[in-house]
């Protein structure tokens, strides 16, 4: 019998033949609301500094900080996840400067609250930023103490929230610290304060740009003793089953793109919302490639924001957050 035409049933295209078809079908949207903005915080008056490696991404100085929340509340991007830069010369082993009631980091966060106090700040804890051996934990003959780095990313914490944080975010790996942070919070009355935990978060490559961002790369070795092997899937669920105990209200997967089974499988076996950063080197290799002409850039940051929350992703962490809308891209 002739199967070629007329005895075909099934047509998938005829569901893709027309813009408006093809929009009425369409599964997955990304909107304002999904998105965090990464903001990258330096000291210092009316500063503006381009970021070389991520083209259209700043540092801004508090004043200016204020300018770029702002402009982003207009065009209805209200989440913020603030990243401070730190001058060597405040770095210490325990990183101190962390919780310092005057640091440049409580300042910043204090300032957006007081000025948006309906803005959405996610705040990142994690000694890296801080610390002078550019690690994320206490270094001790080499080695990243996990217990002893518990109290002070509790410090930061507590100092985060009282500074007004909505959402406190664990970027460091160390074990047990949503639980810990979970307490000390809770002890000093901030119950309310919520907990985004960097969950499956790996040894990347993709972390490069952030690092010269804010001159935070290890000073010695690498991140591969806390942070998640690339090869690994099933730890995943590991790291999630303990977050969701210890008290996390969001579980977050890190990097995105080349991590989108992960944010899956994620999705998969939990209830909880589930984050995903879109990190530093994807958007240095996606802007890099459009600089070269080799790329449409509103087609491919589209399709990669898309990509993750098709994976499952509920909010995206992306320095793409501010230029979608902007451009009216979605
Ligand atoms: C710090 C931290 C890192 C990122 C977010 N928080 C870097 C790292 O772990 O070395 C990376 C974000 C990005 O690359 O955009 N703990």
């Amino acid at each position: 019998m002739d199967y070629g035409s007329e005895a075909m049933l099934q047509r998938p295209r005829r569901n893709r033949k027309s813009e408006v078809i093809r929009q009425m079908v369409q599964e997955t949207h990304v909107s304002a609301a999904n998105l965090i903005f990464p903001l990258f915080i330096i000291e210092g008056e009316n500063q503006k500094t381009e970021v070389s490696s991520m083209p259209g991404i700043f540092r801004y100085s508090i004043d200016n900080l204020l300018r770029e929340v702002e402009s982003c509340m207009n065009l209805g991007l209200k989440s913020f996840d603030l990243f401070p830069n730190i001058s060597e010369e405040l770095k210490d082993k325990y990183a101190t400067e962390s919780h310092r009631d005057e640091s440049l980091y409580l300042r910043a966060i204090r300032a957006v609250k007081t000025n948006f106090p309906e803005a959405c700040v996610v705040t990142d804890v994690a000694m890296d930023p801080y610390s002078s051996d550019g690690h994320d934990g206490i270094v001790e003959n080499g080695e990243i103490l996990n217990d002893e780095t518990l109290e002070v990313l509790g410090k930061m914490a507590l100092a985060h929230a009282q500074s007004g944080a909505d959402i406190i975010a664990p970027s460091d790996m160390m074990d047990g610290r949503v639980g810990y942070i979970r307490q000390v919070l809770d002890d000093n009355g901030f119950k309310h304060v919520s907990i985004m935990s960097y969950t499956a978060k790996y040894a990347s490559a993709f972390y490069g740009p952030f690092r010269d961002a804010l001159n935070s790369a290890p000073k010695f070795g690498d991140k591969k003793t806390y942070q998640m092997n690339p090869a690994n899937q099933r730890e995943a669920l590991i790291e999630a089953n303990l977050d969701e105990t210890e008290g996390a209200d969001f579980l977050m997967v890190k990097p995105a793109l080349a991590y989108l089974d992960v944010i899956k499988l994620l999705k998969d076996n939990t209830e909880l919302p589930i984050a995903a950063y879109n990190v530093s080197g994807e958007y240095a290799m996606l802007k890099a490639a459009v600089q070269k002409g080799w790329l449409n850039e509103q087609r491919a940051v589209t399709e990669v924001l898309t990509s993750i929350r098709r994976a499952g992703a509920t909010a995206i962490l992306t320095y793409h957050a501010k230029e979608v809308l902007v451009n009216k891209w979605l």
